[in-house]
């Protein structure tokens, strides 16, 4: 089931997802319609506030970015970024492992809206899998950015937040406003 997607200006993109406690079939079914969703949009990653719920669930897939490349590393062995997707990562906690580089992101509850983020390239990553067992891993390239622009969503922190300066232009402030308006007035 395709759920519907929640814009700038709604309030749930602000709130710290609460601590999942276990996998029941009630949260492997919404895990299965935030992918579905995810694909339906074209996006890479989600989080559960995007689909209006806060707790600390995110699915992340970057096989269809293929210009923008991932790494891997399972208990110190380079491996597949690939073979690790479609990824569930549930109450996860990143460690940066190096300096921050610049690159460009997108969110989907910001249509049309890009700008440059500054994160560290490679992160350590310990979360709850999809079939709730932990599972630990380090990331770098896209995949890097993307955990760490969804683990961001978990505790309602906009990729606007960390947005380079030189991105956020008077053009840019404006089209979030509008975004912004339209959520409220949607909302109400
Ligand atoms: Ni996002």
């Amino acid at each position: 089931m395709i759920l519907p997607l929640t814009y700038y200006g709604n309030p749930v993109l602000r709130k710290k997802g609460a601590l999942v406690e276990s996998v029941t079939p009630e949260l492997e079914e919404f895990i299965e319609n935030m992918f579905e969703t995810m694909e339906e949009y074209r996006g890479i990653g989600l989080a559960a506030q995007q689909v209006g719920r806060a707790i600390q669930l995110t699915v992340i897939d970057v096989r269809t970015a293929e210009n923008r490349p991932s790494t891997l590393e399972i208990d110190g062995e380079e491996a597949d970024p690939n073979s690790l997707m479609p990824l569930v990562l549930i109450n996860p906690e990143v460690t940066p492992l190096n300096d921050p580089v610049i690159g460009p992101e997108g969110c989907l509850s910001f249509p049309e809206i890009y700008g440059d983020v500054t994160r560290p390239e490679q992160v350590r990553v310990k979360a709850m899998g999809g079939c709730g067992k932990p599972i630990e891993f380090v990331c770098g390239g896209l995949l890097a950015r993307c955990v760490q622009h969804e683990t961001d969503h978990l505790h309602g922190i906009l990729f606007i937040d960390r947005m380079d300066r030189t991105s956020k232009t008077d053009e840019l402030r404006e089209d979030l406003e509008l975004l912004q308006k339209e959520t409220k007035a949607a909302l109400e």
